[in-house]
């Protein structure tokens, strides 16, 4: 899409999946929907195009895969100042740099930087914690929470202690059990702890559906709800590729594998890499999610939230559809799911429930 701008600039915006602008091009006239829209002079940058100090901070807590991959993403967006936070300050401090040298090629200018000192974090609008080790061949994302969760106090307590106001996304695994128990240690309303799995989850499905129609990415819209985890449900129901439901579109039998192979998406991948598991998907959904908070779109993504009575479920976060906004979930949007939906997302959420009081004595 075309727009002209207020100084008479015009720029160009391009659209990925989730439907969101990603790359924001200037240059010199096209033509768009038959019309050429000439330049008056050399591209020039409009107030909220570039990243200037004083700006929006958002700080990503491990500068691994994930974090990485998701810092990359936001300063493409040119959303603010970024801080990459890990135990290991070099590394954090490495990629800071070797992101910051990549502004130029990008077309992005601002603050990135790696620390290890949560000083640093200081006024950041969202923390997307994505500090944890992630899961090896054969391992259950349940498998990490050992690991995980001293990860996880460890870092609430610099969140709680230097951006007391933010909101948090998190995304290390096991990922609604984190959420969960991030939301405890800093003590946080908790619409403003939100976790990551539903847009990946529903991206992953997106995916096959639209590799099975032979359609593009951008057509599909897919719905996943529940946990990060093998009880993860997705809905064809509310899966459509423009806006047709896809049980028109496909058998029975070619859903159930498409959501079969959805729920073992991120599997599949720690299968293939053989080291590790999936991080451009992953810290793409985090970044978007960090977006829609600090332009307060309150865009409607399936997120692992708290839930208080909603779908019959109380004092657990598990995956549903929210809106997200500056105040983090905003509004939780409740389906009308068929008998066997509900079931499906009720077990799944009883499933972390158990696993609270067990693993971690909540
Ligand atoms: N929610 C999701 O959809 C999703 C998807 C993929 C991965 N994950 C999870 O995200 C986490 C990160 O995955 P990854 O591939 O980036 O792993 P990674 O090993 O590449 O990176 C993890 C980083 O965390 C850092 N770290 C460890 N302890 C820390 C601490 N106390 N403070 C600060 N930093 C610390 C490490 O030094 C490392 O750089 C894992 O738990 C993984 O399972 C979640």
């Amino acid at each position: 899409m075309a727009q002209t701008q207020s100084d008479g600039t015009w720029c160009i915006f391009d659209t990925i999946t989730p439907s969101s602008s990603l790359i924001m091009q200037f240059g010199k006239g096209t033509i768009c929907s038959g019309e050429y829209l000439e330049p008056p002079g050399p591209p020039q940058f409009t107030q909220g195009d570039t990243m200037v100090e004083g700006k929006t901070k958002i700080a990503v807590i491990g500068a691994g895969n994930v974090g990485a991959t998701c810092a990359f993403v936001l300063a493409q967006k040119k959303l603010g100042d970024i801080v990459l936070l890990d135990i290991f300050e070099g590394f954090a401090k490495g990629k800071a740099l070797d992101m910051s040298q990549g502004g130029q090629i990008l077309n992005y200018d601002g603050s990135i930087t790696g620390t290890s000192d949560y000083a640093d974090i200081a006024g950041a609008e969202v923390v997307v914690v994505t500090s944890g080790f992630p899961r090896q061949p054969g391992m259950s994302r349940e498998d990490l929470i050992g690991k995980n969760a001293d990860i996880v106090s460890q870092v609430g307590a610099g969140i709680r202690e230097h951006a007391p106001d933010s909101v948090i996304v998190m995304v290390t695994n096991p990922l609604d059990l984190m959420t969960y128990h991030m939301q405890k240690v800093t003590g946080f309303p908790p619409h403003r702890v939100v976790g990551q799995a539903g847009i990946l989850d529903s991206a992953r499905m997106t995916h096959f559906v639209a590799q099975e129609i032979g359609c593009s990415n951008e057509d599909v819209q897919a719905m996943v709800l529940g946990g990060h985890g093998d009880t993860m449900v997705p809905l064809p129901r509310y899966t459509t590729v423009g806006g047709i439901p896809i049980t028109q579109l496909l058998d029975s039998d070619t859903i159930d594998a498409i959501s079969k192979r959805t729920a073992g998406g991120g599997g599949e991948i720690v299968k293939l890499l053989e080291r590790g598991s999936a991080f451009y998907a992953p810290g793409s959904a985090a970044a978007i999610m960090a977006e829609s908070v600090v332009k307060d779109r309150k865009r409607l993504l399936p997120c692992s939230a708290y839930l208080s009575g909603q779908y019959g479920l109380d004092d657990i976060y598990i995956g549903v559809p929210v809106t997200l906004g500056k105040n983090g979930v905003e509004n939780i949007i409740e389906l009308n799911l068929e008998d066997s939906e509900l079931e499906s997302l009720q077990g799944s959420a009883n499933f972390y429930k158990g696993q609270l009081t067990e693993l971690l004595g909540y």
